[in-house]
């Protein structure tokens, strides 16, 4: 075990002892060190969330916290997470924003001995990550194409229908883990010709949205009805994220969707965001998957708290996460698929809206 962390943890049993004897009463959070957690935007609810329970369940253990935003620039986050390094931080918490940009500032942390845990989205090509906390990414997408095969009926062999893909940005791994679960399911179809893409778009970089950006899937979402669908109609289409469904369905919506003679298609989603649940609830987006992000976060602050305490933090991953370096020790938690359907009890047990916020 290194050095430092080896030091701060006597540093903490020590501090311990002494308030045990009635010694100096000090604050446990200046013995238990800080944590540095660097989160990709505040552009998107969840992210939001998830700095906010980080620093909630470190704040309980005893810890300081660093919370930092990157505004979804990869240049902006290397040079947050390297004046973290400078500060001196503990351990770095990251959800990285381009997930090959950090090899540099993570060599760092590596030399002043810091631990690093990618949060959510796999950091590549650097020997410098300990952990990895995260969903079961690939099911996320699973649940996306299963949403629209039931909806479309694709199992009772109805079709043709005609589909459009969404993806992820391309500088995210979960980008890759959300279409190949999703396009696990789908090709099938697409090989009998029950599903056809009009745009002819498919491939992975073909169809990746820069950044999650909504407009960006509009403005794509709107080329595609303007090129490729004359009289036809879109029947479905696999978005990966809520900001990117409502992209697509202001798009569609624009082009005329949205009655009983040209009805919305299925549009799928992620994160369980306000304004999609909402759409969801009025009939609009069709699904989306919740992820309990304060599960996540707790699992963080656990890992975060395991390392600097000397102790192996759970792991469940029963595969490697290999990172093109090596492979990393992981936590996966597991999504939920949600529609109009389970809406109301999903969010009763996670507590995540009350009946006034999807007023
Ligand atoms: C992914 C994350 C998704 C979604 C997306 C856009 O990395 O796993 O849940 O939040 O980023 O922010």
């Amino acid at each position: 075990m290194p050095n430092r962390r080896a030091a701060l943890a006597g540093a903490v049993s020590l501090a311990l002892t002494l308030s045990a004897c009635g010694g100096q009463n000090s604050e446990a959070s200046s013995e238990r060190g800080t944590i540095g957690i660097a989160m990709p935007t505040r552009a998107s609810e969840r992210w939001l969330t998830d700095g906010k329970s980080v620093v909630a369940d470190l704040k309980d253990k005893g810890y300081k916290t660093k919370l930092v935003y990157g505004d979804d620039d990869p240049k902006a986050q290397v040079a947050q997470i390297e004046k973290l390094i400078q500060q001196g931080v503990d351990a770095l918490i990251i959800a990285a924003i381009d997930n090959k940009s950090l090899n540099g500032p993570l060599q760092k942390a590596a030399a002043a001995d810091i631990p690093v845990i990618s949060y959510d989205r796999l950091i590549l090509g650097t020997r410098n990550v300990d952990y990895y906390v995260s969903f079961d990414n690939e099911q996320v997408g699973r649940l996306q194409a299963r949403h629209i095969i039931e909806k479309l009926g694709l199992e009772k062999g109805k079709g043709p229908f005609t589909i459009e893909l969404f993806a992820g940005s391309p500088d995210d791994n979960n980008t890759k883990f959300f279409y190949d679960g999703a396009m696990h399911l789908l090709q099938p179809y697409l090989d009998s010709k029950q599903l056809v893409v009009p745009s002819g778009e498919t491939k992975l970089d073909q169809i990746t949205t820069l950044r999650w950006d909504g407009p960006t899937a509009e403005k794509r979402m709107k080329r595609i009805l303007a090129e490729s669908y004359g009289s036809e109609e879109v029947d479905a289409v696999l978005s990966p994220y809520d900001g990117i469904s409502i992209g697509v369905l202001n798009a569609v919506k624009a082009d005329g969707y949205g009655t009983a003679a040209k009805p919305l298609p299925v549009i799928t989603g992620q994160d369980a965001e306000l304004a999609s649940v909402k759409s969801i609830i009025a009939g609009e987006q069709s699904q989306t998957v919740f992820k309990d992000l304060r599960q996540l976060a707790e699992v963080a602050a656990n890992m975060a708290d395991d390392i600097l305490n000397g102790e192996t933090p759970e792991l469940n991953n029963r595969r490697a996460y290999k990172n093109g370096v090596k492979a990393v020790p992981a936590y996966l938690l597991q999504p939920i698929s949600v529609d109009k359907a389970n809406y109301e009890y999903v969010l009763a047990v996670s507590d995540l809206y009350s009946p006034e916020d999807l007023k």
